[in-house]
């Protein structure tokens, strides 16, 4: 259970690591609506600016060094990939192309946050979206827009800061409290920021476990 700081339990990050620790599967790649799978099952959503780091964080948080393709070329996601998680399934990640991206065609931009909006504000099986943040760039104009998009989909959403190991200690903090305080003007956002490193494991058990806690609402 997750408590009213927003600490998490240890049986459920126990529960959440060995639900990952099974199976977890790529279902499909929907590079348009009508390709979206069946709502039968609850979602967790991964959105944020072009490689924020996305993909690594699906790829730590399952367990699997590559499960979700990663790239050092901002742009490489450029549907919507689904992954489903446990046997029978009990509910899928979802990885989205990145917004942002100042170097794709204009047209293609456009594609993807079309794709992007609709899903989120749509999607009834939607449980959650974590809306990935940089570290070391914080809260830019385009994370804006996409949190009052959420905020008036009324579709909640936790901000996970990314990339943590690319920081001193200390100006992470100050971006954790920076990123909280504004946060806390958006109404569908959780309180609590999610401090991750894909490739040092921080953060990772506790954002399956509040993933886990999503997902059973
Ligand atoms: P798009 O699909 O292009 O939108 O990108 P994305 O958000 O999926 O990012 P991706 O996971 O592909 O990562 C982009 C780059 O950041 C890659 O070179 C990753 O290795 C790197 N990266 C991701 N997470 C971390 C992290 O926690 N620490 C460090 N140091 N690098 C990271
Ligand atoms: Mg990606």
């Amino acid at each position: 259970m997750e408590g009213a700081n927003g600490e998490i339990g240890q049986e459920l990050v126990d529960k959440a690591n060995k639900l990952f620790s099974r199976r977890v599967d790529f279902l499909l790649s929907a590079p348009q609506l009508k390709f979206l799978p069946e709502p039968t099952v609850p979602e967790i959503a991964f959105c944020g600016r072009s490689n924020v780091g996305k993909s690594s964080l699906l790829n730590a948080i399952t367990g699997r060094r590559s499960i979700a393709r990663t790239s050092v070329t901002p742009g490489r996601t450029q549907e919507l990939n689904f992954f489903e998680v446990g046997e029978p399934t009990q509910f899928r990640l979802v990885d989205m192309p990145g917004y942002g991206f100042a170097k794709a065609p204009v047209k293609v931009v456009e594609r993807w946050k079309q794709l992007v909006r609709t899903y989120l504000r749509g999607r009834a099986v939607l449980k959650r979206t974590l809306v990935l943040v940089d570290s070391r760039h914080g809260l830019k104009p385009v994370d804006i827009e996409m949190m009052k998009m959420l905020d008036e989909a009324a579709a909640s959403y936790r901000v996970v800061l990314t990339k943590a190991d690319k920081i001193k200690a200390s100006a992470l903090t100050e971006m954790r409290e920076k990123v909280a305080e504004a946060a806390r003007k958006h109404p569908a956002a959780f309180p609590e920021i999610h401090v991750t490193s894909s490739e040092k494991g921080m953060g990772i058990d506790d954002l399956r476990a509040a993933i886990l806690s999503d997902v059973e609402l």
